[in-house]
Order: structure tokens, then sequence, then C-alpha cells
């Protein structure tokens, strides 16, 4: 776990500087609740989506993909309940003008929001989060949290239609075209990748809750009856998952929803969690959604939702295992576990040794070092060649031959300036696992010096066998 040594505030300067992410549409002021991924944060963004995507779709026979639009018919989100419910209850401060989500104001200070039948209450005593006013806080209002746009050209109700804030339902409103297509027999999963989009009252905590998100969701279609055997399933499937991107088994935890805390059709909901610096947050939900979905969109649509077995001769409305993440949550959590501040000193050879993990200012003596310490699964840059020095056309030749044959494989990075020690020092900090320096003892015998991120060890290794031993820890 790596949440003593990161603070968000390191972490944001070091995604900023490096090229992880950046603040949208940053020359113009920002917009509050965007962000854009930079080349280095592009690259983590496609190693996770490329992670859950071979995972879940292509290594298992049961599940296959889709891609939907991001606008859909509008009776689609009349059908999933998101029109009627989907839904923050919010109040105004009448007198700074500020909103606030009631939920956060009241966690904020240590009350729980009063459900009233339908509606909320604020506890008595609840101040306004920005001026401290208890007299201006207005009663929660429900706030739909679906952004609206019109499709055509005439701005009128016929044409209002939204983006949708979940990827699940594209999923449901074609599963009759993806059975009839993919020969799949339940239980199978269709699994799909893309933006959602939702209205939050109060985005906050870096990229946490965003307005703008990726989203990976499978909805997993079983036989009435088994849902909490798959149920149980998908949860370890999922966190197993996590561990094989890199979060250690200490930063994850299960939420087990209460009896009470459920939708009233959904009979189980685990979430699985992260411990961010700003506290323990849902990276992915895993729920068990009955048949509510399909049979509100058989009803809404008048088309049928049902799967019939030739073998049993059954028919039924398939329940669904959901289990539902967020790409940008799980690019964070990655980056707050990967950060590390250490202190360096120099061991008897002039090696580097890592002696303590710190986050405040070293003894005098020692060197600091920023290293990103993410797995070689999902390191944006999984290798670095560098020619010893850049004036010797012989040794820049021989390194270029040496990227040029491992970039065919994995992503490269190219670095000819500067001592060699810096070199390392900035692969470090974008978390590249691997560094390759070729020096005039190459020119001889054909080997180079693979260094370690982690240890910083390094090891003499033949050309030859560089791609096979690098193929061990990359692929
Ligand atoms: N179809 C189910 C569904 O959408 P959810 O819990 O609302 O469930 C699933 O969202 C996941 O999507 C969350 O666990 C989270 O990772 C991600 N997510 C939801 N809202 C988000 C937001 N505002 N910003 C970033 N990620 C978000």
């Amino acid at each position: 776990m790596n949440t003593t040594t990161v603070s968000l505030e390191n972490l944001t300067s070091l995604c900023k500087r490096r090229g992880f992410i950046f603040q949208s549409s940053e020359i113009y002021g920002g917009i509050n609740g965007f962000w854009d991924y930079g080349p280095l944060g592009s690259e983590l963004k496609r190693n996770i989506r490329n992670a859950w995507w071979q995972d879940v779709v292509q290594r298992r026979e049961d599940v296959v993909g889709l891609d939907c639009s991001i606008i859909m018919h509008p009776r689609v989100w009349e059908a999933s309940g998101h029109l009627s419910g989907f839904a923050d209850p919010m109040v105004d401060c009448k007198s700074c003008k500020k909103r606030f989500r009631a939920d956060q104001l009241c966690e904020e200070q240590g009350t729980k929001l009063i459900k009233d039948g339908a509606a909320f209450k604020l506890p008595e005593g609840t101040k306004c989060g920005n001026c401290g006013s208890r007299e201006h806080l207005t009663e929660p209002r429900a706030f739909n949290l679906m952004f609206k746009t019109f499709v055509g050209p005439v701005e009128d109700e016929s044409a209002v239609a939204y983006l949708r804030p979940e990827t699940a339902q594209g999923i449901f409103v074609q599963f009759g075209n993806v059975l009839a297509t993919s020969r799949q027999k339940v239980p199978f999963g269709i699994a799909q990748i893309g933006k959602a989009f939702r209205n939050e009252i109060n985005p906050r905590n870096y990229t946490f809750r965003s307005r703008e998100f990726e989203q990976m969701e499978l909805e997993f279609f079983i036989k009435p009856g088994t849902d909490q055997e798959w149920h149980e399933y998908w949860v370890a499937e999922r966190i197993k998952w996590y561990e094989s991107i890199g979060l250690p088994a200490a930063s994850i935890s299960k939420y087990v929803y209460g009896k009470d805390e459920l939708a009233h059709y959904a009979s189980a909901c685990t979430d699985v969690m992260y411990a961010f610096p700003f506290g323990v947050q849902e990276l992915e939900g895993i729920a068990a959604r009955g048949d509510f979905d399909l049979r509100r969109h058989q009803e809404f649509s008048g088309k049928s939702m049902e799967y019939f077995n030739q073998e049993t001769n059954e028919k039924f409305i398939p329940h669904v295992i959901e289990p539902s993440a967020g790409v940008d949550r799980i690019a964070l959590a990655l980056l707050c576990n990967a950060y590390r501040e250490e202190w360096l000193k120099k061991d008897a050879e002039g090696g580097e040794i890592i002696a303590a993990e710190h986050g405040k200012q070293p003894p005098a003596g020692y060197e600091v070092r920023t290293v990103m310490r993410f797995a070689p699964r999902i390191a944006p840059v999984k290798v670095a060649v560098f020619p010893l020095l850049k004036n010797k056309p012989e040794l820049v030749e021989k390194a270029r031959s040496v990227f040029e044959d491992l970039r065919r494989r994995w992503p490269c990075f190219w670095d000819q300036v500067g001592a060699i020690g810096r070199r390392y020092r900035r692969q470090d900090e974008i978390g590249t696992p691997f560094g390759v320096t070729i020096d005039f003892d190459t020119l001889a015998d054909n080997t180079v010096t693979l260094r370690d991120r982690d240890t910083m060890k390094q090891e003499r290794i033949a050309i030859g066998s560089l791609a096979d031993h690098l193929h061990q820890f990359l692929d």
C-alpha cells in the first residue's frame, strides 16, 4: 500500500509536469469536472482498457464485445429509470449562491442526510460549506445528472436526447441482436468500454469524480436462480484482476451492501474499494440486478427479451450480474499506488541503493528519486534505450538498431540527452520498467547494460537475448 507517501498535491504536479493528466481547456481557465490525458496518460489508460478487454473478453469464450452510440433513443432512459430517478439531492445557499450535494455536505459535517419517504431532509443545524450560513440553505431537491442535448435542427421537447450516464443500457437494448448473431448461450456476457457523462454537482478529488469519464462494463446474463454463485464468481475474478494490474491486495477492499442499501430489484452488490490518499473509495461496483433491465426494456419497447434454451425447452428473461468499473478511477489508483519518493545513497561499488522511502527532505549525502512503480503490464513506456554518448556516431547507430528492434514489440523511448544517471531518473519518474544502455563494450561484444527501475540493478545481457528476456516481464 502506498497511501502514506503519496500526497494528491505531489501526484497532481507530477502528472502535469510529465504529461499524464492536464486540466481540460486549461488555456481558457479550465472547465470543472473535465480532464485531458497527455501522451503518457493516454498510454496508461489504453493499457488499462486493453488489460480489461483481454481478460474479460478476448481470453474468455463466454463474453463478447459491443460498441454502442453515446446518444440513444430517449425512451431508453425512461425504461432504465434514469429519467425519473438518476438524481442526487442538491442544496443551494441563497446567501453565497454555492451549490452542494446534500449527502456530501452532511458527511463533511459529521451528520447524515435524512430520508423522508422519496424526499430528503437536512439534519437540524446544517450549515453552508462555503459561507457557514445556517439560515440560507434550501431544502434538498432532486437534481438529474444526465446531460441534455437536442438532436437535429429544432430545439424543442421532441428533439431532446441525453448523453449516456452509463454504457450498460446500450448492452441491454442490443441483447437480442447480440444473442442472434454471436451464437452465445446463457450464461454469457456482453462487454463494452466507452465514455459516460454525468453532470455531477460537485466534481472532486482530482479525476475521481468527473463529469465525463470512461466505463468498462460487463453484463453477464445468467439463468434465474444462479445469481448468488455468479455474483460471488465475478467479485473474486474482478479482485484478482486488480491485483494483476499491480494494485496490492492490502490496498483493495470490498464493501458489501446491506439488504437495506440495495435497489429494490437487486439481490446483491459489492463495491471494490481502493485506499486513495483521500479515503477508501469505490473503483467498481458488482451488482446482481435480477431481470430488471431486460424486463423494463421489454415492457417499454414491446420487443421480447426472452431467451429460449433449445436443449431444455425453457424460456426465461435472463438475470444479470453487472461488474461496472471506471477507467479514470483505476488510472488514478494506479498512479497513487505507483508514486514513490525514495532516498538514495551510493554503495561501496559506487552503485545506488535505496536507503529509505520517504516523503520528506533527506539528510545531506542522500539524493531523492521520484519513481512510478507501475506494473510492467500497465507502464506507459516499457523500455528506454540510451546511447552512452550522443556524439559518437557508432554508439548512436548501434543503439538506434536496438531501439528499432524493440519498438516493434513494445512502446519504447529514445533518449540521448544528458548524463546517463539523469536519463535513468527521467524514466524512473514516468515509470519505465527497463533501461538499455549501449556503450563501448557493446561495440566489442554485442552486450548491453539492462537496468531495472525498481532495484536499480544493472546487468550485462547479449543483444540477441534481450527481447526474449524482456518478454518474460512485459507480455
Ligand atoms: N451501470 C452501473 C453504473 O454505472 P456506477 O456505480 O454509477 O454504476 C460504475 O458507476 C463505475 O463508474 C464506478 O464504480 C466508477 O468507477 C465509475 N464512475 C461513476 N461515476 C463516475 C464519475 N463521476 N467520475 C469517474 N468515474 C465514475
